[in-house]
């Protein structure tokens, strides 16, 4: 018998024989777990709606929907929650497929009680296990990181110092990529912390960038010119040692100057070959350039860069984004 404890694991039984799923219930009970038995899956999802499960425990034949299917609801949004497939002698491949889907362990029906309770432990130790694992992963990602970015910010320190407008510029640009980006369905937390530090560190290679260049009032010429550009291939340089762990954050960095109709540089990019953090800069850094004073022309309205970004959209803008930029601009900082 499990330790009884306040927090003894709570078990979803899913069974639609009467017999086996009070068999079960009152088995599950006597050994200490917290059981609420159901006899379909649309009653299992209504109950995963309202109570936190520790382990799912599910027939694989039931009417209507399968435990397969089931499995495979729960997994859209839950991928670690303990899941227990039962089955007749005849399912053996469809058990093993759900074991491939994200089922923990599959049991051959009839299963004992002792039976279900070892493969529940076990299920629940290992996911434990795994969950430990991955936090100690992200954590050790995250030192890394912040390791890393706090060498970074030395260089973005001096590239401010040279360059008046980088300050603050780059850290408007992160936020409203990554705004824009959390509108964005399926993304996920590593991605969106990718898209902010690449939107960070966007203009870091300006720093191998002469500043009797950077600062010129009035046109570049067409050398000066061929010098700006070079900054995003400085930047991917800087970023080399975040290329094995952070790849992307190199490549958004590295084609933030490419345009959704490939006359961008420096690679000629064009589409979705783009990578999305830069497309997303493209706004930003269009948006926030706009709303800024320079020193030969002050700021303008958010308006205004509204029209101009529609105006470029599926020529330098990505047609996908703007409809998103439309409908969160207004939440950008803009002093006009
Ligand atoms: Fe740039």
């Amino acid at each position: 018998m499990i330790q009884k404890s306040p927090q003894h694991p709570y078990v979803l039984v899913v069974e639609d024989d009467r017999d086996q799923r009070r068999l079960l219930e009152a088995g599950l009970g006597q050994q200490g777990f917290r059981v609420t038995a159901v006899r379909d899956c649309r009653s299992a999802l209504h109950r995963l709606t309202l109570e936190k499960f520790d382990v799912v425990v599910s027939d694989l034949n039931l009417p209507g929907m399968r435990g397969d299917e089931l499995l495979r609801l729960i997994r859209n949004v839950d991928k670690t929650l303990p899941f227990i497939m039962l089955t007749g002698e005849n399912d053996v491949d469809v058990a093993v497929r759900a074991v491939r889907d994200g089922a923990d362990e599959y049991l051959m029906k009839p299963a004992s009680v002792g039976k279900v309770v070892q493969h529940i432990l076990s299920a629940m130790d290992r996911r434990r296990r795994s969950t430990d694992k991955d936090r100690k992963l992200r954590d050790a990602d995250m030192a890394q990181l912040k390791a890393f970015m706090s060498g970074v910010q030395a260089l973005v320190n001096s590239l401010e110092t040279k360059d008046e407008y980088t300050r603050n510029h780059s850290k408007k640009v992160a936020q409203i990529a990554l705004m824009m980006a959390q509108r964005l369905p399926g993304m996920d937390k590593r991605q969106l912390r990718e898209i902010r530090v690449g939107a960070l560190l966007h203009d870091i290679g300006k720093i191998g960038i002469p500043l009797t260049i950077l600062h010129k009032e009035g046109k570049l010429d067409e050398d000066e010119w061929e010098a700006v550009k070079k900054h995003t291939i400085y930047g991917a340089r800087i970023l080399e040692p975040l290329a094995k762990d952070y790849p992307l954050v190199q490549a958004i960095v590295r084609h933030e100057h490419e345009r959704w109709d490939g006359g961008g540089y420096p690679d000629g990019l064009a589409g979705t070959d783009i990578p999305l953090g830069s497309r997303l800069i493209m706004i930003a850094d269009t948006y926030d350039a706009i709303c800024s004073t320079r020193p030969y022309r002050k700021a303008q309205s958010r308006e205004f860069a509204l029209k101009v970004i529609q105006e470029g959209s599926g020529t330098q803008f990505d047609p996908g984004l703007v409809p998103v930029f439309e409908q969160t601009y207004h939440e950008f900082p803009c002093p006009v």
